[in-house]
């Protein structure tokens, strides 16, 4: 099983990212989002206690949030593994997720994926959505500055629990670096597949090679070792 975290910003392009690889590896997505806007469509109890926070750019309580996310991964599905958009967003959330799918699914996060975006450009972006999507929480500037003000706050930590635990960040550069993909693709939502597909590529071949060689070494160290051969 290969369980994705998701990570970046509002805007950052998690779900289209995800839309990609759920397609591609048979992963089941789960967005927390999504969940809530279904649940805010059909005026359940947990449509509108979120509303309530989601309509401010908030984020709904942890609690909340968590036991909806259990109720989504208890039910069947013959998945090759998850993909977490839009979750974790807090410490306390990270923490939860970890014994989640302990728990639930026998199993551990394989890698999270960390989009990282510019404020400004983000702010233009959740702009344009929403004179599509209609989603409210994408409206006007100051609830969409709002979000964002909440992602430093609140969320942006989370990218460092995993940092520590993964190296998500090194190991963005590390791809960059070697793939070169800013001199050749830029930054646009290709160059961005490529990564994600280069992270996931690569993450799985050192599971492999952890596994097989009962290595105990980081990701990151074993990533090192193999960039000798990938010079
Ligand atoms: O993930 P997405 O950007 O679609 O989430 C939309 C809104 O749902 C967030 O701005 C936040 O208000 C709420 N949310 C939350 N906690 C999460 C995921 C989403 O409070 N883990
Ligand atoms: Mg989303």
């Amino acid at each position: 099983m290969i369980n994705i975290v998701l990570f970046g910003p509002p805007g950052s392009g998690k779900g289209t990212q995800a839309q990609l690889l759920i397609d591609k590896f048979n992963l089941k997505q789960i967005s927390t989002g999504d969940l809530f806007r279904y649940n805010m469509k059909n005026d359940t109890d947990l449509g509108k206690l979120a509303k309530s926070y989601i309509d401010k750019g908030e984020l709904v309580p942890d609690q909340v949030t968590i036991d909806m996310l259990v109720d989504e991964l208890r039910k069947p599905t013959n998945t090759n593994g998850f993909i977490f958009d839009g979750f974790p967003r807090t410490a306390h959330q990270t923490d939860a997720l970890e014994n989640i799918v302990k728990d639930e699914l026998g199993t551990e996060i394989s890698v999270c994926l960390s989009l990282v975006v510019d404020d400004e450009a983000l702010v233009q972006r959740l702009l344009k959505r929403g004179e599509t999507s209609g989603r409210t929480d994408n409206y006007n500037e100051e609830i969409i500055r709002n979000r964002i003000k909440e992602y430093y706050a609140k969320t942006a930590e989370v990218a460092e629990l995993y940092k520590n635990r993964w190296q998500v960040e090194l190991f963005f550069k590390w791809l960059k670096q070697h793939l070169k993909i800013k001199r050749f693709w830029g930054t646009t939502e290709n160059a961005v597949r490529i990564q994600i597909y280069a992270a996931i590529c690569a993450y799985c071949l050192v599971a492999i090679i952890q596994h097989d060689m009962q290595l105990d070494r980081s990701t990151y160290e074993v990533l090192q070792i193999l960039s000798i051969f990938i010079d």
